[in-house]
């Protein structure tokens, strides 16, 4: 069988992450890079041990003959630099989140399928080995029947950690939860709720956010539900961010820190009775990447196969772009949900962002497309909301 032949678009520290996982894979040559920066393009060329290296991109597609191209950019970089890969007839695995509004995402899955190509978007931790364990434990019963999906952020700071990592988190609630039928949220700064004023460029170019805190519930069409929270925290907290999937006869947790599983064998009601959890080891099957002899613990490797199990089978991949779509809906109509001050039912009827059309209502100029630090961020954030 011919190798998957693959080019890396983007040698960041996720290029080079990227690179890594599809070097671990047998049956993939990653054959070219690509980078405007000539540093990061040579430095990731020596360290991944590819010769072939372009600063364009169209000269790249001029010279190589591809069948994935990985896109591991900048957030705001996602929809121009996918949309190229697809007009090539190139399927392409895209970073999170998948664009920065849905008139985006629609052009990239809309490009993807009438181009017969695979869209993927990096929400790794939904196809890896934990969540396939939970996913079996699940099915095996172990928590009973689902009832209610619970994600928590990092701490990275109200829409900002929805988009950073909430991406992230709602993904495995979707993957667990299944199809969403509507959102119902609140989106708070200094804990009054936003308005136009609030409307903010967040860091990283990850678009137009507002708030500090977001709460919001998911109405699953099967009859779960799930919350998630997003706030600030001083000190980012791995350790209390990810998804606890509570069921009639006990809980599991998911934690995005260490990729950890935790099992408690007892209804949430009765955890004062003396309830214990056990934290859940995977055994080597369960470590075997799909497909493969490989033993890994790296969901980006597990990421990568699924893309070589996608195209070799003819499939959409696990955490394709009209699932990551859906993952922006559920961000995007937060706001939605906020400014009607009701549910909102997805998918969302207006494809235009919800606080571009907060500003446009109130008369407030939207916030123009900047890319800033963290840091920047919050001191522009707290000088603004009187912290
Ligand atoms: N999946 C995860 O767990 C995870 C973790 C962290 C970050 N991310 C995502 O990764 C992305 C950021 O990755 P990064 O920090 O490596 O980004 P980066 O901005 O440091 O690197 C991107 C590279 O792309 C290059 N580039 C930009 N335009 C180009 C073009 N037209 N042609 C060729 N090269 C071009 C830049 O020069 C740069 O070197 C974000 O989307 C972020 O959300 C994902």
């Amino acid at each position: 069988m011919e190798k998957v032949r693959v080019a890396i678009l983007g040698c960041g520290s996720r290029g080079n992450a990227h690179g890594a996982a599809w070097k671990q894979l047998l049956d993939v040559d990653v054959v070219a890079l690509c980078d405007i920066d000539p540093e990061r393009l040579h430095a990731a060329g020596e360290r991944l041990g590819v010769a072939r290296r372009y600063a364009d991109l169209e000269e790249m597609f001029a010279c190589e003959d591809l069948d994935v191209v990985s896109v591991p950019a900048r957030a705001d970089w996602h929809f121009p630099l996918a949309r190229a890969v697809l007009e090539h007839g190139v399927s392409a695995v895209v970073e999170k989140p998948i664009t920065l509004d849905l008139r985006e995402a629609d052009q990239l899955v809309d490009r993807a399928g009438a181009q017969g190509c695979l869209l993927a978007v990096h929400h790794q931790n939904s196809v890896g080995p934990v969540q396939q364990k939970a996913k079996a434990l699940l099915a095996a019963g172990a928590i009973g029947e689902l009832r209610c999906l619970r994600g928590e952020c990092k701490g990275y700071y109200g829409g900002f950690g929805m988009m950073e990592t909430g991406t992230h988190i709602l993904d495995q609630m979707r993957n667990f939860g299944g199809e969403v039928e509507w959102v119902q949220a609140r989106v708070t700064v200094r804990g009054r709720d936003i308005g136009a004023q609030d409307v903010a460029q967040a860091p990283r170019g990850l678009g137009l956010v507002a708030g500090d805190h977001v709460t919001a519930y998911y109405a699953f069409r099967n009859g779960v539900y799930g919350t998630i929270e997003s706030f600030y925290r001083p000190k980012l907290e791995s350790r209390f961010s990810g998804v606890d999937l509570i069921g009639t006869e006990g809980m599991l947790c998911w934690r995005t820190g260490g990729n950890g599983l935790y099992l408690v064998k007892e209804p949430i009601g009765n955890l004062m009775g003396g309830a214990s959890w056990e934290a859940v080891s995977l055994s080597e099957e369960d470590r075997r990447v799909p497909g493969t002899d490989l033993i890994s613990d790296d969901s980006g490797v597990w990421m990568a196969q699924e893309m070589v199990n996608a195209l070799r089978q003819k499939r959409e991949h696990a955490c394709n772009g009209a699932a990551a779509r859906t993952v922006l809906e559920m961000i995007l109509g937060c706001y939605t949900s906020h400014a009607c001050g009701g549910r909102a039912q997805l998918p969302l009827l207006d494809r235009t962002h919800p606080l571009q059309r907060l500003c446009e209502a109130a008369g407030v100029p939207v916030p123009e497309f900047r890319v800033s630090t963290d840091a920047e961020f919050l001191a522009a954030e707290w000088a603004r909301s009187g912290r």
